[in-house]
């Protein structure tokens, strides 16, 4: 059975603005802070233009009690990523007092891994670093993933700031505590949960971020709208193209809505046991894309978007989803830019079965589907079977290019 329970009250509003937006406070123009309530855990998200220059004044109110004076703050970031906003970030530290070291791990996936960790714990125990430490995680998912796990894992664990640069990092790795890297092929294999104690973004960032990459990151915050909001979904199908060129006025918002969505999710479902799988929704068919053309052809967001067409498909072959849903949703990534949303001729549906079996989200040989039922509302759980997934595949290949 599909499990419908949690989504009912508050996902369920279709088009109608979450009311515990109650949380989420605006600061004039100068954007939306965010809190996620865990309890002990619980912590606040701010967006808003210029933060990074704001950083140490933010960490030392909100983190440390007001007195950074000594305290060691480790800010981890790539060269790149360094280049441009490292300095920034540095001087507002040491202005707050802090004491600063800067950590550098080469740009790439490849870097996720324990020989990296392994690394950086090393440079934290040369520097003395204590549980009175802060590690600062200046860049895109990869720096967030890496110093988060060396943040969770060091002297049993060590607070953490999230300072994410790329879209996608800012709308979801750099919220909701899933901390990790890479083994041998295993995406993701070695990791925990560790909540930042504050993530900052600062808009500003993305105007250096190559425009594929914006428009990858943006795949997710039209998926936040496909699965929880609908007024939401139809504010970025009109200004998908305008938010790709970072000249839309809703740019925060849809920063800020897209964290508040998952803020939502993650407090219902912290460690992933339940309502989180609908942050997956399309990701069952879009890790088949990524795995079968070994992480080369697609960035993620651009399979996702094709994984996300895969999965109203698929809803529609198990009588959930309706055509003009679908339509709707072809029509938002067709109108962010994306190159591809029908399945690539060349990639053979049988290898894609066969990666969905392999997938975690797959019970007793049947693949586990997120589906849609209808736009801002989706569900999590349920059982398609094989000849179901095999027709809607079929159909997605006949699918044009915009
Ligand atoms: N923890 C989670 O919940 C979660 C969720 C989703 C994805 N992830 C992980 O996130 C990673 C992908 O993150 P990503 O897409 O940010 O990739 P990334 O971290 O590799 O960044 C992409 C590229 O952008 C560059 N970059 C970063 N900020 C920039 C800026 N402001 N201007 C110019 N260039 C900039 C980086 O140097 C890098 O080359 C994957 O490892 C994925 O597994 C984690
Ligand atoms: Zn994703």
């Amino acid at each position: 059975m599909p499990t419908r329970r949690t989504t009912e009250t508050r996902a369920g509003r279709n088009g109608v603005t979450d009311p515990s937006d109650h949380k989420t406070r605006r600061n004039g123009h100068a954007g939306r802070d965010v809190h996620l309530a865990l309890g002990p855990r619980s912590y606040d998200i701010l967006v808003r233009r210029g933060l990074l220059a704001h950083a140490g004044p933010e960490i030392a109110g909100r983190v440390v009690g007001g007195d950074a004076r000594g305290r060691l703050a480790v800010v981890i970031s790539n060269p790149k990523v360094d280049q441009s906003y490292g300095a920034t970030v540095t001087r507002s530290l040491e202005d707050a007092g802090f004491r600063v070291r800067a950590l550098a791990v080469p740009a790439g996936e490849v870097h996720k891994t324990l020989a990296t960790v392994r690394r950086l714990y090393g440079s934290l125990h040369a520097e003395a670093a204590d549980r009175r430490t802060i590690v600062v995680a200046l860049g895109g998912g990869v720096i967030g993933d890496v110093a988060g796990y060396v943040a969770a894992t060091y002297a049993r664990g060590l607070d953490f700031v999230q300072i994410p640069t790329t879209l996608l990092a800012q709308v979801d790795s750099s919220v909701g505590g899933k901390v990790g890297v890479n083994f041998d092929s295993g995406k993701n294999l070695i990791g925990a949960f560790h909540q930042p104690r504050l993530v900052l973004i600062d808009p500003d960032t993305l105007y250096t971020l190559p425009r594929r990459e914006l428009r990858s990151g943006l795949a997710e915050v039209i998926k936040y709208g496909i699965i929880y909001d609908k007024a939401f979904f139809q504010m970025l199908s009109r200004e998908a193209a305008a938010l790709v060129r970072l000249s839309s006025e809703h740019l925060e918002d849809a920063i800020s809505r897209s964290c508040e969505i998952k803020a939502r999710v993650v407090e219902q479902d912290e460690r992933d046991e339940g309502l989180r799988a609908i942050l997956n929704f399309g990701h069952t068919v879009g890790h088949a894309l990524e795995a079968i053309t070994r992480y080369r052809i697609y960035r993620h967001g651009e399979a996702i978007a094709i994984g996300m067409v895969s999965a109203c498909l698929i809803g529609e072959e198990a009588g959930l989803t309706e055509g003009a849903d679908t339509a709707a949703v072809i029509q938002a990534f067709r109108n962010a830019g994306f190159p591809q949303l029908g399945l690539d001729g060349r990639l053979p549906i049988e290898d894609i079965l066969r990666l969905l079996s392999w997938d975690k989200k797959a019970v007793d040989g049947a693949a586990r589907f997120v589906l849609l039922e209808r736009i801002g509302r989706a569900t999590p759980g349920h059982p398609v079977a094989e000849a179901a997934i095999r027709r809607a595949l079929e159909r997605q290949r006949g699918l044009s290019a915009p």
